[in-house]
């Protein structure tokens, strides 16, 4: 059996709205010198989505326990299914992706709605194995399949993004060694489908938590409100910030993200208030915006620190 050591680094194996990738490097810079040292604590992302900083964190700090969740029921399904079946998963996975690289434009969209419309009918929360090894599998299939990587659901909860991927001549669907290297990388990692503030009753001094709320939207039309049939408002956003300062005061190492309204809006200083008592960084984004103040072109984010 291989070693977690002798597999390649384990990176996000799902295309994510508002995935991290492309940040992870100026987030290194502001890392705290405490985790550098011999660090003990814990490591907290309650907003998981495709885990870009996750991945990074378990690499580069190899806490000895991890917390990652998301009120994404699927998301946290696919997670929990590769680090404890995935030899499951991939049974499933491999005829599907063969079966698609081999066809052409139309074989490939008749699979694609043929699995959209299986995994839309059937019950996300069954219990049964062979259920939950089919329903990871179909996700992944879908994420890698579907126009741009998009997951995004309607008001009901159904993965909605129409067909895409033929456009790319062998898109990688079945990343087996990547797959094997997520697996063995979530050994010790607790996942968990929950809203965040479930971390609240676990979060100790000395731990380090990192928050990556959906994007507050930029402009009405910029907003992306569809990771959950749910959406997360400004009163959210204010409830997460009460939360960031209670786990501050506790003594933990906290992180957040989100987009940077002054970006677009000399005079939307929503976040500059809700998090004036810690330290607001501004990262560059290659994320484009087309909002009337600025014309379209290369925009901030914002990384709120305690530390
Ligand atoms: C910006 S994305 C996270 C992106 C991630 N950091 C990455 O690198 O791909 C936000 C995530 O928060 C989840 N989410 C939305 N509302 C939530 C809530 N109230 N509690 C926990 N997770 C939530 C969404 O399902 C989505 O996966």
């Amino acid at each position: 059996m291989s070693s977690v050591h002798s597999l390649p680094v384990a990176r996000p194996f799902l295309k994510w709205v508002g995935g991290k990738s492309q940040l992870l490097g100026q987030f290194a810079e502001l890392f705290p010198p405490a985790l550098r040292a011999d660090w003990r604590g814990r490591y907290f992302e309650p907003f998981l989505g495709g885990g870009a900083l996750l991945f990074e964190f378990l690499e580069r700090f190899r806490p000895a326990t991890a917390f990652a969740s998301d009120l994404n029921r699927d998301l946290v399904l696919c997670y929990q299914m590769i680090r404890d079946d995935l030899d499951s998963i991939l049974a499933e996975l491999r005829p599907l992706a063969e079966a698609y690289l081999e066809g052409d434009r139309t074989t490939r969209d008749g699979l694609f709605y043929a699995v959209r419309e299986d995994f839309n009918r059937a019950e996300a929360g069954g219990n049964d194995s062979a259920h939950r090894a089919r329903r990871a599998s179909q996700l992944l299939f879908l994420n890698k399949t579907c126009f741009n990587g998009l997951y995004r659901v309607n008001r009901r909860g159904a993965f909605n993004t129409p067909s895409g991927a033929w456009k790319q001549n062998r898109p990688l669907i079945c990343d087996e060694q990547n797959l094997r290297a997520v697996s063995a990388a979530l050994r010790n990692v607790r996942l968990e489908c929950a809203a965040y503030d479930w971390i609240e009753a676990q979060v100790g001094a000395g731990d380090f938590v990192y928050f990556d709320p959906p994007y507050r939207p930029l402009s009405p039309t910029s907003s992306f409100k569809s990771y959950t049939a749910g959406g997360f408002d400004d009163e959210q956003q204010r409830q997460l910030a009460a939360c960031f300062a209670r786990l501050a005061e506790r003594g933990a190492m906290v992180m957040l993200s989100n987009s940077d309204p002054l970006s677009v809006d000399p005079a939307d200083s929503f976040f500059d208030e809700l998090y004036s008592g810690f330290r607001i960084h501004r990262v560059q984004a290659s994320r484009m915006v087309n909002a009337k103040a600025s014309g379209r072109g290369r925009i901030s984010e914002i990384v709120v620190t305690n530390w």
